[in-house]
């Protein structure tokens, strides 16, 4: 007898999830390995699905929060003078319009190494940062920001509100969509926020993923993959109501969510406007997701024959950016160092080690001009502009780099 399959309930309404792409057995994407570890590696079964009744867009499975966020994790938002940019853009924003008040406060979680409140600190303006990862708060707190080493949920924030106050802007990017517990998040929020506050977050679009035919964006930390309809699902659903979005292109594309509460605030055209463009495509039809699963197989195989004709020609293939997006590609796909060469990776705590699962070995970038390979496979693909001006010489060179979003092309 075949196992039933398990039923998998909505993180957020407890609605059913169908599934509709199973990318297989997967690592922890951003554990990094020693070469010589022989201790045992983690894996789970990365499939999504999409609540049937809020359309909310999740992974069927959830790994516990302290294996992926603690000490050693490795992603320094810092890393990408685009996102230094975007963020300082993102803080200035804020102290010209919610924060141009007396005595703001500002609560960001996932405030990494500080990449946005840097700005805000600098402009002398009280704030708190959340950060589980005490490495990545360490090179925060160095810079004079205050960070809490904690998650946000309803306990933490409720002790920052009656200690400090209430907060005119809580802001999270790249954060919310790595959180299976919102119903604790937005008591927290619920707790923290003043009255006319808002609640601000930004994180990769649906509608890109799919558009683009990004699967890479579904790791293990990637819980949600937001969408208009299902955060404006998820903003009613807690006393909440979603009132302006952004899209951005940064990530490959995403959406920032401005979120009030209820009645406090009037929503902004381009609410609408979101809305009616995801209805007219038919972003959250589950006839929808399941063609973009079929594009998912078709990139997989395209890009694998790639591979192996250029590893059969002899070339020399390495792939650039050691990114937590690469390891479903490596693993859903196959990809080891017998196809990939190595990945050169501009991050200290990734280097000298093996990428989680398929173990191929990463390196500082100078590795990359030492010899310079015939061909570099993409992995971060949503730093192109600036990893290829960067690597400018390496096209001089003669050498080609492989993209494989939205589809598999050597440029
Ligand atoms: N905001 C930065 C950015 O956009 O580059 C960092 C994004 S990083 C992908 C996600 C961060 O969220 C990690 O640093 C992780 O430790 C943190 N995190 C995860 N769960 C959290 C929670 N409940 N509260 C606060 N931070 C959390
Ligand atoms: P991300 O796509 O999750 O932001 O990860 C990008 C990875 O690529 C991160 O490990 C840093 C690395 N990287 C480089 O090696 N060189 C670069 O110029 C940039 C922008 C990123
Ligand atoms: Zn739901």
């Amino acid at each position: 007898m075949p196992n039933e399959p398990v039923a998998v309930t909505c993180k957020v309404c407890g609605g059913h999830v169908h599934e509709f792409l199973d990318l297989g057995r997967q690592p922890l994407s951003d554990a990094f390995r020693e070469p010589e570890s022989v201790a045992p590696e983690f894996f789970f079964r990365l499939a999504v699905g999409r609540c049937e009744s809020c359309t909310m867009v999740q992974l069927t499975e959830s790994v516990p929060r302290e294996k992926m966020f603690h000490e050693d994790y490795p992603y320094h938002s810092s890393g990408s003078a685009v996102m230094r940019a975007h963020f300082a853009t993102v803080a200035r924003r804020f102290l010209d319009t919610e924060l141009a008040v007396a005595d703001p406060f500002i609560v960001e979680m996932g405030c990494n190494d500080g990449v946005m409140l840097a700005t805000i600190n600098q402009a002398g303006v009280r704030h708190l940062g959340f950060e589980p990862s005490n490495g990545v708060a360490e090179a925060a707190r160095a810079q004079g920001i205050r960070v809490r080493t904690a998650f946000f949920e309803e306990e933490t924030a409720a002790r920052v509100r009656a200690q400090e106050g209430p907060a005119q802007v809580i802001y999270a990017a790249n954060t919310m969509c790595h959180i299976p517990y919102p119903e604790s998040i937005f008591r927290g929020v619920d707790a923290l926020l003043a009255p006319d506050g808002v609640f601000v977050f930004e994180d990769p679009y649906l509608g890109d993923l799919v558009a683009k035919t990004s699967f890479d964006q579904i790791y293990d930390e990637h819980f949600f993959l937001f969408s208009g309809h299902s955060v404006r699902a998820m903003a009613e659903h807690y006393g909440f109501q979603l009132v302006d979005v952004d899209r951005l292109a940064v990530h490959g594309g995403e959406v920032r969510y401005t979120l009030a509460r209820a009645g406090a605030r009037v929503p902004s055209a381009a609410v609408a406007g979101l809305l009616a463009e995801e209805d007219a495509s038919g972003l959250s039809d589950l006839t929808t997701l399941r063609r973009f699963g079929d594009s998912v197989l078709r990139v997989r195989d395209d890009l694998m024959a790639l591979l192996r004709r250029l590893r059969a020609e002899g070339s020399l293939v390495v792939a650039y950016g050691a990114t937590a997006k690469s390891a479903t590609v490596t693993n859903f796909c196959g990809i080891g160092p017998e196809l990939v060469s190595y990945v050169c990776d501009s991050t200290p705590a990734k280097q000298h080690r093996i990428t989680p699962g398929k173990h191929i070995p990463v390196r500082p970038p100078t590795a990359f001009r030492d010899p310079y390979p015939d061909y570099a496979l993409l992995f971060a693909w949503n730093h192109a502009d600036e990893i290829m001006a960067k690597e400018e010489e390496f096209r001089r060179r003669g050498g080609q780099w492989i993209s494989y979003v939205p589809d598999v092309r050597v440029l």
